[in-house]
């Protein structure tokens, strides 16, 4: 079982997303009981909200369902999962700056680490953008994710 938390700054575009996408493939592959999976934001802003409504509606429109609501990282969240998966840099910096942080560094990578295309640059963040933008941070998650699955399943 391998536990992963994608993460991202207000925890309504981006990561639930991720977490959405994730959790899509790895039902497509019938590999559910391989993954524990889950995301939150390292800022206080969305604790308790639905993603945002652009996210969810792209996100359908891509034959993705979101349910997920806000919650923010902690320092639980180093001993719970054993992937921390940043959207970008600044969420890194920030997820480093928790009290403690420095135990558990090899656990926290850069989402795009697994991208063939821009590897280990940010995950856009779409929140002043639009459909465009949306639609961008789909595709560029979505390659990602499949690459990511290919690599933690032959691990195993
Ligand atoms: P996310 O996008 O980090 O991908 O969820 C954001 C959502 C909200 C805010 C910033 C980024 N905000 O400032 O409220």
């Amino acid at each position: 079982m391998t536990r992963i938390l994608f993460v991202c700054l207000g925890n309504i575009c981006r990561s639930p997303l991720a977490e959405a996408i994730f959790i899509h493939q790895i039902k497509e592959q019938n590999l559910q009981s391989d993954f524990q999976v889950a995301s939150c934001g390292t800022a206080n802003y969305h604790i308790g909200d639905t993603p945002d409504q652009r996210t969810i509606r792209n996100a359908l429109k891509n034959g993705v369902t979101i349910d997920h609501r806000g919650r923010q990282f902690g320092l639980s969240d180093f001993v719970d999962f054993d992937l921390i998966l940043a959207m970008d840099q600044s969420n890194v910096n920030n997820i480093m700056c928790v009290s403690g942080a420095d135990n558990y560094v090899q656990k926290v990578k850069l989402m795009r680490t697994w991208d063939s295309i821009n590897t280990g640059a940010d995950v856009p963040d779409p929140y002043y953008g639009n459909e465009k933008d949306f639609q961008e941070v789909f595709e560029i998650l979505n390659r990602s994710m499949r690459n990511l699955i290919v690599e933690l399943t032959v691990k195993k």
